[in-house]
């Protein structure tokens, strides 16, 4: 029988309950995750619309704006920064842009920021499963200097140290090396409606200048490669990030290959070990960079992206008919093209997200799997709130942000086409489809680090859910 709009919301309300319970109760057995590659500082900057005027006005409106609409897509110069602001402002969408300019890079310096925060995926999930969720965790930092190593909060947060030849285990903050590099991203976030000259920004959302010669070229450091077998013997989970900003060729005649070969070999000490590995998904510009990396899922058990980074393997995988439909949203090319995903890959998980819902397909059944995203969408929730996230009663307070109501009418159409739809889980007989409807934060703190949030929540608390 077909339920009321009201039963919907009690439903998903206790699911919601219960999820939390079982997610937190089951966070303390895991043993350890790995997290790598990309830490580095995120200098956030909420934009002032004076400020911001006056600045673009300084530095010459007109030239600014012709760039505008012709994104040089790096920064070179002061017009161009402000031209990947303003853009990325009228588009509403997240935008990153290489800085390689020393004049540039002490402008926005010296322009400053309202809050530093730890930045790269594997940098903020190491302050979320280790600081929040009090799980052991050792992260992978390219470099460790003062300022980036304070953004680490207590708790059971390490990186690996070689002294005398002994294998240590330390929090970021006791290996400082006051010598390394300060990689800072400048972050300028909006709130929708940002209004700057004519420019009305259409939802949320942020812009990254990014001054950082290290993750810009996936660094990692020796201490990484050479122990990375004593590394591992304190994992059972490992999440992979920051390798969307490979490029092909780098001018000392190294390419991308170079680095995935590293990784791949990393990927194979964790297989060995059956250290289960979730690969972080983020928009890769490159397209032959983004094609080899396809060719890696194999070796991962998990992957999680939203609906710009899933449109963008169907470019290669499947069709642009498919990847255009993935990007307007409709669940049932969604739904193919993680199928598609999976029969190319064989890998065992797909972690779907988007504003408003999250979806999985695994090769495995279980309600673990939806508890794990209802968990998640909890801590995104929170994470929209409070922008930092400290401990897991923020989270439960995420309960009572109001779950999405339009999701109700995709779940319907679900029902019509794959039959009963249990308390969003979808048996398809070899495969599981997982839906939930997700908590949207009207005006959100800040949009960073959202997505990072969503899949770590997402895959650790999955495993270490027991059914
Ligand atoms: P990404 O696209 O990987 O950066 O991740 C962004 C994700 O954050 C989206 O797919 C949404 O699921 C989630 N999200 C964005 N804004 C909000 C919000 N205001 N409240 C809750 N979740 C949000
Ligand atoms: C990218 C950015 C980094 C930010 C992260 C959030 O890796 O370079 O600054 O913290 O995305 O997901």
């Amino acid at each position: 029988m077909k339920k009321s709009l009201k039963e919907k919301i009690r439903l998903w309300k206790s699911l919601y309950v219960n999820a939390f319970e079982n997610a937190t109760n089951a966070l303390p057995r895991v043993r350890g995750v790995l997290l790598a590659y990309n830490t580095n500082i995120d200098a956030i900057k909420y934009l002032d619309k004076e400020d911001l005027e006056e600045r673009v006005e300084k530095v010459g409106k007109k030239r600014v704006f012709e760039l505008m609409e012709n994104p040089p897509e790096k920064v070179t110069s002061l017009e161009e920064l402000f031209a990947g602001i303003l853009r990325s402002i009228k588009l509403g969408k997240a935008m990153e842009w290489f800085v390689e300019d020393r004049g540039v890079r002490n402008y926005l310096r010296e322009w400053g920021w309202d809050e530093l925060r730890i930045g790269g995926q594997a940098g903020i999930m190491a302050n979320l499963l280790g600081g929040v969720y009090r799980i052991p965790t050792i992260v992978h930092v390219p470099q460790n200097p003062k300022l980036q190593a304070e953004l680490f909060v207590d708790g059971p947060i390490y990186v690996p140290v070689f002294e005398e030849g002994e294998f240590k285990l330390v929090h970021p903050k006791e290996a400082v090396k006051e010598n390394e590099e300060e990689l800072i991203h400048y972050i300028f976030e909006f709130s929708r409606g940002f209004q700057v000259f004519d420019i009305v920004a259409p939802r949320e959302n942020r812009f990254i200048a990014n001054a950082d010669d290290y993750n810009a070229r996936v660094y990692i450091r020796d201490e990484f490669k050479e122990h990375f077998n004593k590394i591992v013997k304190n994992v059972d989970l490992a999440i992979i990030s920051g390798l969307q900003v490979l490029k092909e060729f780098y001018e000392d005649g190294t390419t991308y290959k170079d680095v995935l070969n590293e990784v791949e070999a990393q990927l194979d000490v964790l297989n060995e070990r059956n250290i289960k590995s979730h690969f972080e998904f983020a928009y890769t510009a490159n397209k032959k960079v983004r094609e080899t990396l396809i060719n890696l899922l194999p070796k991962f058990t998990s992957v999680g992206l939203n609906e710009v980074e899933l449109a963008s393997l169907m470019e290669i995988i499947g069709d642009e008919e498919l990847a255009r439909e993935v990007l307007e949203g409709h669940v049932f090319s969604v739904i193919d093209a993680i199928h598609l995903l999976m029969d190319e890959t064989g890998i065992q998980r797909i972690h779907f997200h988007t504003y408003g819902y999250y979806m999985a397909l695994t090769q495995y059944r279980g309600e673990k799997v939806r508890d794990a995203l209802l968990f998640a969408a909890l801590a995104a929730a929170a994470k929209a709130m409070y922008g930092n996230l400290e401990n897991l009663s923020q989270i439960r307070d995420a309960l009572s942000v109001p779950t999405n109501e339009k999701a109700f009418f995709i779940e319907e159409e679900l029902e019509k086409e794959f039959g009963e739809v249990e308390n969003g889980v979808i048996d398809m007989t070899d495969r599981q489809l997982t839906f939930i409807p997700t908590k949207i934060v009207a005006s959100p703190k800040s949009t960073v680090g959202i997505g990072d949030t969503i899949s770590s929540s997402a895959f650790v608390s999955e495993f270490a859910i027991r059914q």
